[in-house]
């Protein structure tokens, strides 16, 4: 069956949507459909894809405004009579076509301080208990497709903001080494409220709503940083230790 579908098509300097009718069968993905589209109507039409099986995180796209992996968005998913429209993600940089630039996710992830276990401890000397290794697990589901950080509107439509905010997909991995009994830095909860604009997100949950690994980012990882910082700041305990030892 032969379906309408529109495509965004241009570079850095500027682009159009472009319309393509195309044949879909029974089964297919978006991806699909992209392909059918280089294969027989546009060979010159640029997607970065790797998987086709939702674990590359290479193939985000925004499929009728919502971002979404193209390879995981059936086309069942649509009314048979219904334009499907794909763009490229919004909150980066356009390359060409649907690729765009996301470099901005690895530099905020080369701004978080790396995993520092105590000094002097070999290899074998300590044991992960379960408990310890399933609080985590969930975060290391993700697969960096940087649906959540596209998203986001605190950077989707303020390029301004980008600077101070490194987003949910960093502040999953604070919270993950946050969780982790050997790492040694105790200030993971302040650096990200100082340092990686975790006060920026008001917790409207987006990010979790995107996310095709569904990690409750907000429920597990942001809201406990950010409890986790209310409790050192306010607590009187903690605050009359700092007192003292800072003197
Ligand atoms: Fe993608 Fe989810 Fe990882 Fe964000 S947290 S980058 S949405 S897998
Ligand atoms: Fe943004 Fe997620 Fe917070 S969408 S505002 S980081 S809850
Ligand atoms: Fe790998 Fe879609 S191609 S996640």
């Amino acid at each position: 069956m032969s379906r309408h579908f529109r495509v965004w098509r241009g570079d850095s300097s500027g682009g159009e949507i472009r319309d393509y009718d195309v044949d879909v069968n029974d089964g297919e993905v978006v991806l699909d459909i992209i392909h059918r589209i280089q294969a027989t109507q546009a060979p010159d039409l640029a997607c970065r894809w790797n998987c086709k099986a939702g674990k590359c995180g290479s193939c985000s796209m925004e499929i009728n405004g919502k971002p979404r992996l193209g390879c995981m968005t059936r086309m069942s998913t649509f009314e048979e009579s219904e334009t499907v429209t794909i763009t490229p993600l919004r909150a980066f940089p356009v390359i060409r076509d649907l690729v765009t630039d996301v470099s901005f996710n690895y530099t905020k992830a080369r701004e978080t301080p790396a995993f520092s276990p105590p000094e002097g401890l070999a290899p074998g000397e300590y044991r992960m208990q379960q408990i310890d290794v399933e609080r985590s697990q969930e975060f290391r589901k993700c697969i960096e497709c940087f649906l959540c950080q596209n998203t986001c509107h605190v950077v989707r439509d303020h390029e301004e903001n980008k600077e101070a905010f490194s987003g949910p997909r960093s502040f999953i991995r604070a919270a993950e080494l946050d969780m982790h009994p050997l790492d040694a830095r105790s200030d993971r909860k302040e650096y990200a409220q100082a340092n990686q604009g975790l006060g920026y997100c008001n917790i409207t949950k987006c990010c979790s709503e995107v996310c095709p690994e569904h990690i409750k980012i907000t429920d597990n990882a942001i809201i406990p940083l950010k409890e986790r910082v209310v409790d050192r700041r306010y607590d009187p305990l903690v605050w009359l230790g700092r007192k003292i030892f800072r003197r």
